[in-house]
């Protein structure tokens, strides 16, 4: 299996002065509400996660037994290469590396998945005798969103199936979420805010699964491994009008995201995967790979394909942002295929 730069991430991409579209959260800050939320938190004191707990458990419709808050699904991916020894650890890919890199640095084996565009999973991809499956849902940086039902077809007895439900709040109703499913034997959601909140400074994230498996990721994590800010965030974000806003974002992110695929469409060359569901689309530029640096070269930064199993620098991730920016980008694309 060749070495790919699994730590390789969007971040890496930018440089002062390009636009960015390597990094796929909300762009700008977080909304005011939140910021004020912030202000008023007591930094003297070590965090106490129960009243955060309580509320994500209240917004999936879970027991706080069944929450683990994490400093971002990042400490998910550690936690459970930590707390788990998966004799046939699998990662349906291309996805985000670091559930990979998490297993591999904890000393696991890890067998990959590779789909084929347009990259949708089936039961049958996945080796029976799998012990822990990662899969994402909506997936980075496919941006395709399973059928809950397909995933559901992935659990077997023996087997943790764990879903990275990082951009789940990307798609409107949260449709093929399985983040309030309790009656799944071994599913794991792990869920992120620092994406929709603009606050991937913070690290806050967590983790939905039956009592037995939250206690063994919260045996593996360190003392106060959230801070008190990234606990109020947890419980702000869960409040109603946040789900609510959350929710009408991810309709304005779709009409954003179906502009952007019907002007790349027009383009001979580019191929968008199908039905993007996340705040970003992957493309397909035939005989270019050269294509991401030619494009730094116009000024915007995208997001390297090649460092995810299964792609080559002929892919690349593009965060879907507003119109305006869209109209610049294509217009770039333009120029560098011309
Ligand atoms: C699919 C996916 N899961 C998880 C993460 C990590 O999220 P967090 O910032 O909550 O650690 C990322 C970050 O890019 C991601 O793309």
């Amino acid at each position: 299996m060749t070495a790919l730069d699994l730590r390789h991430h969007g971040d890496a991409e930018l440089a002062p002065g390009l636009v960015d579209l390597a990094v796929n959260v909300r762009a700008g800050a977080p909304p005011p509400w939140l910021l004020d939320r912030l202000a008023g938190i007591d930094l003297a004191a070590y965090p106490d996660p129960r009243h955060a707990r309580e509320a994500v458990a209240r917004r999936h419709g879970r027991e706080p037994a069944e929450v683990l808050l994490t400093a971002g699904a990042a400490e998910a991916f550690v936690l459970l290469a930590r707390a788990f020894t998966p004799a046939g650890a699998t990662v349906v890919h291309p996805q985000f590396t670091e559930p990979e890199a998490a297993l591999r640095a904890a000393g696991h084996r890890v067998r990959r998945v590779l789909l084929q565009p347009p990259f949708r999973l089936e039961a049958a991809d996945v080796p029976d005798d799998a012990d822990l499956v990662v899969v994402g849902n909506p997936t980075n940086p496919t941006s395709v969103l399973h059928r809950a039902g397909e995933l559901a077809g992935l659990v077997r007895p023996g087997r943790l199936l764990v879903v990275d439900e990082a951009f789940a709040d990307c798609v409107p109703a949260e449709t093929d979420s399985l983040a309030a499913t309790t009656d799944l034997a071994g599913l794991m959601v792990i869920r992120s805010l620092t994406k929709t909140w603009g606050i991937a400074g913070l690290r806050a994230g967590y983790v939905l699964a039956t009592p037995d498996v939250i206690a063994r990721l919260a045996n593996a994590q360190p003392l106060w491994a959230v801070s008190a800010p990234a606990l109020e965030c947890c419980i702000a974000c869960s409040d109603l009008p946040a789900v609510a806003e959350a929710a009408s974002w991810a309709v304005q992110l779709g009409r954003a995201r179906d502009e952007l695929c019907r002007r790349l469409a027009a383009i001979p060359s580019v191929e968008v995967v199908p039905d993007p569901a996340a705040s970003f689309v992957l493309l397909h530029v035939t005989g270019h790979p050269g294509i991401r640096n030619a494009l730094r070269d116009k000024g915007f930064a995208v997001r390297r394909g090649e460092t995810f199993p299964g792609l080559d620098s002929q892919w690349i991730r593009v965060a879907v942002r507003d119109n305006e920016v869209t109209d610049a980008f294509v217009t770039a694309l333009k120029e560098v295929l011309r």
